[in-house]
């Protein structure tokens, strides 16, 4: 483990990478050769082993450490997003340290550390101890973020705080990149109680106590495998279904989403980088409107489908909501603009790719599948059949 960190400062919000200039699968390929040349005892040192790229202010201890693997604390680690990561974590030959409360999905990771507490008051399992890296996936209040960020800011390199894209309240800005205004700029602070603004208040807290060492990451919608809100899943379901599927807006609407897989790498890959600041982890990484949702989503299956556009006023007005009954993008307009349009190229720049959309609903819907198989299952969110038939036959009529 680490005691020191390297000292170079990054901008505040600003991407900042200290490292070598590997790419994610170079970072394989080399801890590969390392383990190679451990293995034959050939002393050789892995290319990038030692000295760092040329200008890119990483200490050999950064490089030599990335290589040797990170002991990373994770604040949850238990729930959706959670287990991905360690997932992901250990195969890259990373140590894993979990904190929750000990209640959800207990029989997960054996084979890892786990300390107990309450992150909203008992954080004590934590005192006295490093970490190369935290990943704060379960803090949503300032009060939350601010008891771990004040125990841990001397000892761990790299915070990497899990926000979200909830915290611009308004998407009207021309160009919605890290930038854009976050909070509800109509409220006054003691008021940010709902969840986008009390996460703007918990990043503050980061910022705080980290400084220039800020990482943040704010994701859209996190779908794929072991995703408890559905609000992707139904999709894929729907569609294999079959039948005339109703879709709500326009065709053109632009949808955007990140797969948890996709999130969970480039975590790593941030942690392994030492990289520093703010960034949308906005999927995919081309603009994907709603026709080419579905009809890429119907690409996976057999069944027999049609589609049907209803639009949003149409639904609004029989109670049907974006994001409720209607999941998963927004009608682009309003305050909600470009809410579907949010700019990711700096994540992009820093190693955030992206897995084809057909890989998506395909392992979502077999995962979907088995869980059902289990039994007593059904979607949290999304039309029920007889409504959708309803509202489609309503529709017809008007037209
Ligand atoms: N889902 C999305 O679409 C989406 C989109 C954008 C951002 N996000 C962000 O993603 C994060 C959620 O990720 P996740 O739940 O999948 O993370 P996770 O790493 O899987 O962690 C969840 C675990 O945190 C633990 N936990 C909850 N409250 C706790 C507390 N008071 N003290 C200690 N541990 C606690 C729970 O375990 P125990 O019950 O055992 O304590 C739970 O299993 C949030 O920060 C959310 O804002 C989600």
């Amino acid at each position: 483990m680490k005691t020191e960190r390297s000292t170079t400062e990054a901008s505040k919000t600003g991407p900042s990478t200290r490292g070598p200039s590997t790419t994610r699968r170079g970072f394989i390929g080399q801890a590969g050769l390392a383990a190679g040349a451990a293995a034959l005892g050939s002393g050789a040192a892995a290319p990038g082993s030692v000295a760092a790229a040329p200008g890119s202010g990483a200490s050999a201890r950064s490089v030599a450490n990335s290589q040797e693997g990170l002991d990373i604390l994770i604040l949850g680690g238990t729930g959706f997003i959670g287990p991905h990561v360690v997932r992901h974590a250990l195969a890259r030959g990373h140590r894993i340290t979990l904190f929750n409360r000990g209640r959800t999905n207990t029989h997960l990771f054996p084979e890892v550390e786990k300390l107990v507490g309450d992150r909203n008051d008992d954080l004590t399992a934590l005192e006295g101890r490093r970490w190369d890296a935290v990943i704060d996936n379960s803090g949503y209040t300032p009060a939350q973020v601010g008891l771990s960020v004040n125990l841990l800011e001397g000892a761990t390199d790299q915070y990497l705080f899990t926000s979200t894209r909830a915290v611009y309240t308004d998407f009207t800005a021309a160009v919605m990149d890290e930038d854009a205004p976050i909070g509800p700029a109509d409220l006054p602070e003691s008021e940010w109680t709902a969840y986008g603004p009390a996460k703007v208040l918990a990043e503050r807290r980061v910022e705080e106590g980290f400084g220039a060492r800020t990482l943040i990451v704010r994701p859209p919608v996190i779908v794929g495998p072991g995703d408890r809100s559905d609000r992707f899943t139904y999709w894929p379901v729907r569609i294999d279904d079959g039948g005339e599927t109703l879709v709500q807006g326009e065709r053109a609407d632009p949808v955007q989403f990140i797969d948890v897989r996709d999130l969970a790498e480039f975590y790593i890959h941030l942690l392994e980088r030492q990289t520093t600041g703010i960034f949308n982890s906005v999927g995919p990484g081309a603009p994907l409107s709603s026709a080419e949702l579905v009809y890429g989503i119907r690409a996976i299956t057999s069944t027999p489908v049609s589609f049907a556009w209803v639009d949003w006023d149409f639904l609004a007005e029989r109670g049907q909501l974006p994001q409720r009954e209607l999941p998963f993008w927004q009608p682009p307009r309003g305050r909600y603009l470009n809410y579907g349009r949010i700019d990711s190229s700096r994540a992009i720049a820093a190693g955030l790719t992206f897995r084809p959309l057909a890989v998506t609903a395909r392992e979502t819907l077999e995962w979907h599948r088995s869980r059902e198989a289990g039994g007593g299952f059904s979607l949290r969110t999304g039309l029920d059949r007889e409504l959708e038939a309803r509202l489609l036959a309503e529709w017809k009529v008007g037209r």
